[in-house]
C-alpha cells in the first residue's frame, strides 16, 4: 500500500512534508513527527481542539466542512476560526489528499 504525502506548516512556519498510510489521521502523523503546535491533548477524540489545523483553500472541498459535534469543538479552538478551519485527528488520510497544505493554527 503506497503512502499519503501531506506537508503541514508548523506556527513558525516550517514545512514538514510527511507521509503517512491511508486511514490514518493527520493529527497522528503530526504527532508521530512530532510537529509544533499540535498538543492532541485528548488523543484523537474530538474533545479538545487542541490540533487545530487551517486546510489550503483551494483544496478544502477534498477535506470538507467538520460535522456538528466537530464545529462545535472548533468553537473552543485557542486560534481564531477560520472557514477552512478543521481538528486534524478527524481528518483521514486519502490518496486524493495527496500533497495537501495544513497550516497547524497552534495556541493549544
Ligand atoms: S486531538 Fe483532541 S480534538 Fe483532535
Amino acid at each position: 500500500m503506497s503512502g499519503v504525502r501531506v506537508v503541514l506548516v508548523d506556527p513558525e512556519g516550517r514545512e514538514h512534508s510527511l507521509e503517512g498510510e491511508p486511514g490514518q489521521s493527520v493529527m497522528a502523523l503530526a504527532v508521530a513527527h512530532g510537529v509544533p503546535g499540535i498538543e492532541a491533548e485528548c488523543g484523537g477524540a474530538c474533545a479538545c481542539a487542541t490540533c487545530h489545523v487551517y486546510v489550503e483553500p483551494e483544496r478544502f472541498r477534498l477535506v470538507g466542512p467538520p460535522p456538528p459535534l466537530e464545529a462545535d469543538m472548533l468553537e473552543f479552538a485557542n486560534a481564531e476560526r477560520q472557514p477552512t478551519s478543521r481538528l486534524s485527528c478527524q481528518i483521514k488520510l486519502h490518496p486524493s489528499l495527496e500533497g495537501l497544505h495544513l497550516t497547524v493554527a497552534g495556541g493549544g
